[in-house]
């Protein structure tokens, strides 16, 4: 089983949420995203989708992005991003994706084939100097400029916790350890904070997440990196050029 990842899908079959908008490399990236996904991706591989699923805002309106989801190949397991604001009770999401290609994860894991997945959303790091500004935030919330500091760090407390809780689902007998988490658990440089401390105590081979956009990075060169025995790897979908990005391959028993 190969395994994939690609994040921050930002899916809008339903809403009128132009993508260009954010820069000519968008332009028809749901279908550019299908065509390289299809070329590259098995039936029975593993595709990994750390958050920024769908532009829609209700459930209801989502329903046509998860099935596109479904109908690519491979089995994929998904968690919230911060746009994900369609993510109903977690009871609810996996009722309707039941007997699906699709997974949801809310802070614990699943293990399938060799391979054991958890994860979280995270929150903007308190402590790293990283740019705060999402440039795929919607105006309204643009418009009310950067949240408090405490009301950061109160969040970004309870995704710590949400990160051991994660971690402490994840078999630790699996072939391959990972987490999605939708922020970054560190900068370019690897950074350590205390999310990668927990990584690392937690027994995480890999870390996979998106969020950033726009870096300019040069085609084909997302950071991927190991630090301290964990792999980390951005799949923000414009940093891996909309392609779903090869980490590894185990094998079945
Ligand atoms: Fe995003
Ligand atoms: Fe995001």
């Amino acid at each position: 089983m190969k395994i994939f990842a690609i994040g921050d899908l930002h899916l809008g079959h339903a809403v009128d949420k132009p993508m260009d908008i954010f820069g000519p490399q968008w332009k028809g990236h749901t279908d550019r995203i299908a065509g390289n996904w299809r070329a590259r991706v098995g039936a029975g591989d593993l595709v990994l989708i750390p958050g920024d699923v769908s532009w829609a805002m209700r459930f209801e309106e989502a329903e046509e992005d998860l099935q596109w989801l479904d109908r690519l190949p491979g089995r994929k397991i998904f968690i919230k991003g911060n746009h994900d604001y369609w993510w109903p009770s977690i009871s609810r999401l996996r009722d309707r994706i039941r007997g699906t290609s699709l997974f949801a994860l809310q802070y614990d894991a699943v293990t399938i084939g060799g391979a054991s997945v958890g994860g979280t959303r995270l929150w903007t790091l308190p402590d790293l100097e990283m740019p705060y500004e999402d440039p795929l935030d919607v105006p309204s919330l643009q418009s009310q400029g950067a949240p408090e500091r405490s009301h950061d760090e109160k969040i970004f407390r309870r995704e710590l916790g949400r990160l051991k809780l994660s971690l402490d689902s994840i078999d630790p007998q699996a072939r391959v350890r990972i987490v999605m988490t939708h922020f970054p658990p560190t900068d370019e440089s690897g950074r350590d904070t205390a999310l990668t401390s927990l990584l690392e105590n937690g027994g995480a081979d890999l870390c996979v997440f998106g969020h950033l956009h726009n870096l300019g990075l040069p085609r084909g060169r997302t950071w991927d990196f190991v630090k301290k025995g964990v792999r980390y790897v951005l799949v923000s979908c414009d940093s891996v050029d909309f392609t779903p990005y090869y980490l590894t391959e185990v094998t079945e028993s």
